[in-house]
């Protein structure tokens, strides 16, 4: 990479040759991995056994064991195991479920598919997770649940959360979708509350080909009610005992995703060491990344920073070539579909500032150092 000497840096990376940096690739799954995934899908395929075949069953117990939680329960994306977690805990209309402005819609639908309220509350400045403060304040005598997020890769602060759930006599639903293996004080996000939901969206930690999502719990009452929810609410074939939908995790993902978890703990060990590497090149630069907490294992789902002139930024790294998010650029509150919501009538200042300063950088395993490198040395030349 020549660098002409006697120039500025903005200049300077003008005179390079162009190195792209997608801000996530699939296509670099190592080879190995990639070929037990084919041989996993060549196994369904020529059993023909496509719809809660013994992969799904596998599956199951590996994420569950991999949670620290007694049971999981396969199904069709993140949104319905939130929906069916909350719907087997008993939510009905009237029912209020507090939750963060500072998420993703995919938390909130769930709680109106479930005819329950969502009641809003904000962020926490430093970590962007929910505030346990808030959640305190906000519960009512028609308080049934709480859906901490556990955002970004980071725990929410549940020992908070469960004392409040405690103390009111409340459910506690983890939005784990972008958590898998993230652990708080030891114990595994998806074992905490009496449910969690996982999305196995491509994307995420642990992602399937497709779409895919799965509740850990450790109440088998629960998980056999859910595991009938998602089949037609059937106990066995034709006999249908409880109200239930079409929402089963596929057999061909199941099998594609035994074989990622296997190799889930590697790949969130590679995106710590990749935030690891932003967070010392970034730290002389005028950008606030979010606090890891010392007592959680961060996964990163995302790497997320907040930065004044964030829009003016995000077009210089894409005039270089390195492609970035915002998550999320709209808040919950302020989006059109909850225009007649009670709380859109609300501010929740934190989420507001993080949507307007928020910039998400390239995150994934098989990042290399030298991307990582012109991610942010092209930052750098931004700001100087
Ligand atoms: C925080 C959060 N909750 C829920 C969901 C919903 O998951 P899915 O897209 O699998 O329905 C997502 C997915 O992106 C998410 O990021």
């Amino acid at each position: 990479m020549a660098i002409q000497t006697h120039c500025n840096q903005t200049r300077c990376l003008m005179k390079r040759e162009m190195i792209t940096v997608p801000f996530f690739d699939m296509s670099r799954t190592p080879e190995s991995e990639r070929q037990a995934i084919d041989e996993a899908m060549k196994k369904v395929t020529k059993r023909n056994s496509f719809v809660l075949g013994q992969e799904v069953n596998d599956f199951e117990k590996a994420f569950a064991t991999f949670c620290s939680a007694e049971r999981c329960i396969g199904v069709a994306s993140g949104c319905d195991a939130i929906l069916w977690s909350l719907e087997a805990l008993g939510i009905e209309p009237g029912d209020e479920v507090i939750t963060v402005a500072n998420t993703f819609i995919g938390t909130i639908l769930p709680i109106l598919r479930a005819s329950g309220t969502p009641v809003l509350v904000d962020c926490l400045e430093d970590a962007l997770t929910i505030d346990p403060d808030q959640v305190a304040a906000a519960v009512t005598p028609r308080t049934k649940a709480i859906i901490p997020v556990h955002l970004y890769g980071q725990p929410a602060e549940m020992d908070e959360i469960l004392a409040i759930a405690e103390k009111n006599g409340l459910v506690v639903v983890e939005d784990a979708a972008q958590a898998h293996g993230a652990t708080y004080k030891g114990r595994t996000c998806g074992s905490m509350g009496n449910a969690a939901g996982f999305s196995f969206y491509p994307a995420k930690n642990l992602g399937a080909f497709g779409d895919g999502g799965g509740v850990t719990t450790n109440d088998h009452r629960l998980a056999d009610r859910i595991g009938m929810i998602r089949n037609y609410g059937q106990s066995k074939k034709y006999h249908h005992d409880v109200d239930g939908w079409n929402s089963r995790l596929d057999t061909l993902q199941a099998a594609i995703l035994a074989v990622k978890l296997t190799h889930l703990p590697a790949a969130n060990e590679a995106r710590r060491s990749i935030a690891k590497q932003y967070r010392e090149q970034l730290a002389h630069l005028p950008v606030e990344i979010p606090v890891e907490r010392e007592y959680v294992d961060h996964v990163y789902h995302q790497f997320v920073m907040q930065v004044d002139q964030r829009d003016e930024l995000r077009s210089f790294l894409d005039q270089q070539g390195i492609q970035t998010g915002i998550h999320y650029p709209i808040p919950i509150h302020k989006l059109k579909v909850f225009a007649e919501s009670e709380f859109a009538r609300k501010s929740f200042p934190e989420t507001e500032a993080a949507a307007n300063r928020m910039l998400s950088l390239p995150i994934f395993p098989g990042l290399t150092t030298e991307e990582i490198a012109h991610v942010t040395s092209t930052i750098s030349a931004f700001f100087s």
